[in-house]
This record gives C-alpha cells, sequence and structure tokens, in this order.
C-alpha cells in the first residue's frame, strides 16, 4: 500500500505515470465518458485549513469516479476537539477506502498515515503541496512546455517552493528560485532536492534577484506572500516581500512567450499584478481545472497499488 504525502517518496515514473493516467482520465471526462474506477469507495477529506478548489476537485473526483466523498472540517470533527489523530486514523481506517488531509505540519500527516490501514494522500501541509505540483505539471506538459523547460518561482519559499523542488529534481528540469532573504526554502527540503537531481541531472539555483531567476524562463510561477496560518505576519510579510511582485517588467526577462502559472488563491498587486495574471488566466484556470484530473488519477493508481 502506498500513501501520497510528498513527491519526495515517489520516483521520475511514478510521477510520469500519474500524468499519463490523469490525461487519459481527463480524454474520457470530456467525452462524457466517466468510468467507475473507484466504484462503491469512499473518501474521508479532513480539513484543519480552508480551501476551494481542494475540497471541490477531491469531492467531484470521487463522484465521478463512482464513489463518495465525505467533508470533514475539525470545526465539526471530533479531531478539533482534542481526540488524537491516531484515534481518527484507525476509525476512519475501518470505514472509508481513502482520506485526503489538509493540514499544518508534515508530520501530521506521517502520523495519520502510520496508524491508517488505508491510503492517505496530502491536500496542502505547511511543508509541501505535492497535488498541486501534479496538476502544474500537467498543464505544462499539456502546452508542450516540458521541452526545454525552465521555471522560475518567485516568492515565499515554503510548501509550494518545497514541491517544486522536489518535482524538479526527480524529473530532472531547471529550477531557479528566488525569496526575499529569511525566506529561503528549507535547508533539508533543498538537501533533499540537490541530492535528487545528482541523479536525475535536474538544475537547481536559489537565486537573491528574481529578475536572474526569471531570465530567459519558460515558465514563471509564484504563491501568496501569506500562507494559511501566518496571518499575523501579514504586515511584515506585505512589507518584506516589496520587489517580488511578478509584474509586466518582470515578465519581460522571461523567454516571450513564457507561460504563467499561478496554484491560487492570487492576490492582485502582492505577488502577481492583476495584467499579468489576466494575460495568462487560460493557463491558470487549466491549472485549477488539473486539480480535479490529477486527483482522480492519484486516488485511482493508489487504490490498484493495494
Ligand atoms: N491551490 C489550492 O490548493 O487551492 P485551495 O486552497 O482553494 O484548495
Ligand atoms: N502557500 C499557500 C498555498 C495555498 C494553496 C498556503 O499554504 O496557504
Amino acid at each position: 500500500m502506498r500513501h501520497f504525502l510528498t513527491l519526495k517518496d515517489f520516483s521520475k515514473e511514478e510521477i510520469l505515470e500519474i500524468i499519463s493516467l490523469a490525461q487519459k482520465i481527463k480524454q474520457e471526462a470530456k467525452a462524457k465518458e466517466f468510468k467507475p474506477y473507484l466504484n462503491g469507495k469512499v473518501l474521508g477529506m479532513i480539513f484543519e485549513k480552508s480551501s476551494t478548489r481542494t475540497r471541490v476537485s477531491f469531492e467531484v473526483g470521487i463522484h465521478q469516479l463512482g464513489g463518495t466523498g465525505l467533508f470533514l472540517s475539525t470545526d465539526d470533527i471530533q479531531l478539533g476537539r482534542g481526540e488524537p489523530l491516531k484515534d481518527t486514523a484507525r476509525v476512519l481506517s475501518r470505514m472509508v477506502d481513502l482520506v485526503m488531509i489538509r493540514t499544518f505540519g508534515q508530520e501530521r500527516l506521517e502520523e495519520f498515515a502510520r496508524y491508517s490501514t488505508i491510503p492517505i494522500i496530502s491536500g496542502l501541509s505547511d511543508r509541501y503541496h505535492p497535488m498541486q505540483l501534479l496538476a502544474d505539471y500537467m498543464t505544462i506538459y499539456e502546452r508542450g512546455y516540458d521541452k526545454n523547460l525552465v521555471v522560475a518561482y518567485v516568492g515565499d519559499g515554503n510548501n509550494i517552493s518545497h514541491s517544486w523542488l522536489m518535482l524538479a529534481s526527480k524529473l530532472g528540469f531547471e529550477l531557479r528560485i528566488s525569496t526575499p532573504k529569511g525566506y529561503e526554502p528549507d535547508s533539508e527540503v533543498l538537501n533533499d532536492a540537490f541530492e535528487f537531481a545528482k541523479i536525475s541531472g535536474a538544475k537547481i539555483s536559489i537565486l537573491d534577484n528574481p529578475k536572474d531567476a526569471i531570465k530567459g524562463a519558460t515558465v514563471v510561477t509564484t504563491d501568496t506572500w501569506v500562507s494559511m496560518g501566518q496571518e499575523s505576519e501579514k504586515a511584515k510579510r506585505l512589507e518584506e516581500f516589496k520587489g517580488f511582485e511578478v509584474d509586466k517588467e518582470m515578465m519581460s526577462y522571461a523567454q516571450k512567450g513564457a507561460m504563467f502559472l499561478h496554484c491560487l488563491p492570487a492576490y492582485r498587486g502582492f505577488e502577481v499584478s492583476d495584467e499579468v495574471f489576466e494575460e495568462h488566466s487560460e493557463e491558470i484556470f487549466d491549472e485549477a481545472e488539473n486539480r480535479l484530473h490529477a486527483q482522480k488519477a492519484v486516488m485511482v493508481w493508489l487504490d490498484r497499488q493495494r
């Protein structure tokens, strides 16, 4: 049995296999052919943080696969009142077939998985957001940008940048990250990425100047400057991230025709200008839609490993 907690646990071949399954499932869905790959199965969805895309795409996804989704907000379940995670994991293992969790520390996902007898899927933690990156890569691949791919990530060095590090170092493409001082990616994640890059041939660099990161990039991406759980740091962050907004001028350093991706929700006038966002809205909303297809693929893939 496998879990989907971080791309760190997946090989290049497995990541590409899931992406290819996602493409197949997407084509079937576009032809209105919803195959019941998970007929009668139940997905529990625990949310300790807010969500639009993750919640809707998992719930719609499991429904389209012939199963049912249970939305379990910690405002409602006993976990939110202090019932141990390991007890929740053991109870759900006896009642549902898969569990997705959106939480704070990655160790919460790991603990849940340790006590589960069913596959556990990350729906984001403070450390990683692996589902997002599958959708991002799917969008890049569909548009043919996977060849000679150079990704520039500009912004906060937390969960999304960590997942880019895992994806690039596993698949072997070039990734440049630029963050304000003090907001660099975690050193452990970076070390892992450099180790994987030795095998895959990925080129990874951390640069102070966002323009140096974007120069010649074929894909530019960013994320909010204030992640969920960091609300009390908002004023300080907005000040310290000044100069990192992806605007027209910043995009002019990228290769002509470069894509711009954003995991959403986007805050215009902060990490991205309204102009850049709207110019690239087709790509961004394809990326959002691909969450649905990629997640269906992950659920089917995990079910097949059992
Ligand atoms: N990108 C993403 O995970 O969006 P939500 O927070 O709306 O789920
Ligand atoms: N870094 C953001 C991603 C949201 C999808 C957060 O953790 O809030």
